[in-house]
């Protein structure tokens, strides 16, 4: 049986829509079942055979992290120990979900699984500290770091910018941040990919779509796709600025392209680039 947890959150929901088609008898929890108490976890779980665990809850709140590092590292550090500690009770294999902000972001070129970690910020700290808690226990886990998500069930750039397409005239957005934006469906067929080829393939990978890009050039993308299918009807000015030019709380890293080398070749998979994705998530709303 599959256990997914954090089938509320924006991955996790697109996830659940996949299990419901090819693992009907899967379980689910979310923020009921909370992840930071280990017994609570085995209660939920005592009486049932795991196989498989899908970790999609986290705390995500990149900002409000700096000022709540406590419940960062209790979630996605200690969330992640005692979820390795359960799959290792129960000898079940751990799919878990991490984050590009593992690094800083100084590199030139992508970032490979072999390159060296150094978080600039909290949320990018306590995901690495949940990725080596479970390293250190189990053998049987799936790492996949992610990044600059989207999805249909939770707050993220898409959203935010086809609001403030419709709020404003001018949107000002950062241009010097360089990545790849992920369609949450994308990450979700990896991770049942994985599953149904019952894979032994143990390790950390990068997965997001195909590309790479800055916020601003994603923002345009985004508003000019939106425009050819009438979801905005107003022009707007995309202005790019700077990361000086927009503080935010967290230190963000300037590149965190990922080379998903290692994740296509270990499991054959072709990867939709990131301007194709947004196109079906745009139609998809
Ligand atoms: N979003 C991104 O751009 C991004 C980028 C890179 C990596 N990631 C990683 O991708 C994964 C999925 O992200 P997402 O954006 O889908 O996250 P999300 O929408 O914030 O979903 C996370 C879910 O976990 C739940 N949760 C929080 N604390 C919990 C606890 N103590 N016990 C049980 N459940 C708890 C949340 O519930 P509440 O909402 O009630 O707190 C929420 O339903 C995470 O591991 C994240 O670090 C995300």
């Amino acid at each position: 049986m599959i256990w997914l947890i954090g089938n509320k959150g924006m991955l996790g929901s697109d996830v659940g829509y996949f299990l419901k088609e090819t693992h009907k008898d899967y379980i689910a929890s979310d923020i009921e079942v909370d992840i930071t108490d280990l017994e609570e976890l085995k209660r939920f779980i005592s009486d049932k055979k795991i196989d498989w665990i899908i970790n999609c809850s986290a705390y995500t709140a990149v900002d409000k992290a700096e000022d709540e590092p406590g419940k960062a590292f209790k979630i996605n550090a200690e969330g992640a120990l005692n979820i390795a500690k359960i799959a290792r009770e129960k000898e079940a294999k751990l799919i878990h979900i991490s984050t590009d902000y593992v690094f800083d972001g100084e590199k030139n070129g992508s970032y490979t699984e072999d390159d060296d970690p150094n978080p600039m910020g909290v949320y990018g700290k306590s995901k690495l500290e949940g990725e080596r808690n479970i390293q250190n226990i189990i053998e049987k886990y799936f790492i996949l770091r992610t990044a600059w998500l989207y999805g249909k069930n939770g707050n993220n750039f898409v959203y935010t910018m086809l609001r403030l397409f419709k709020e404003k005239e001018v949107v000002k957005v950062v241009s010097d941040q360089w990545g790849t934006p992920t369609h949450t469906k994308d990450l979700a067929g990896t991770i049942i990919k994985i599953i149904q080829d019952k894979s032994d393939k143990y390790g950390i990978y990068h997965f997001t779509n195909e590309g790479r890009t800055n916020w601003y050039e994603f923002a345009k993308e985004i508003y000019e796709r939106a425009k050819k299918h009438k979801l905005i009807k107003k022009n707007i000015n995309i202005i790019p600025i700077t990361t000086e030019e927009y503080p935010t709380k967290a230190v963000r890293p300037k590149n965190t392209y990922m080379s998903k080398e290692k994740i296509k070749s270990s499991f054959g998979l072709n990867i939709r680039d990131w301007g194709n994705s947004l196109e079906e998530f745009l139609m998809d709303i």
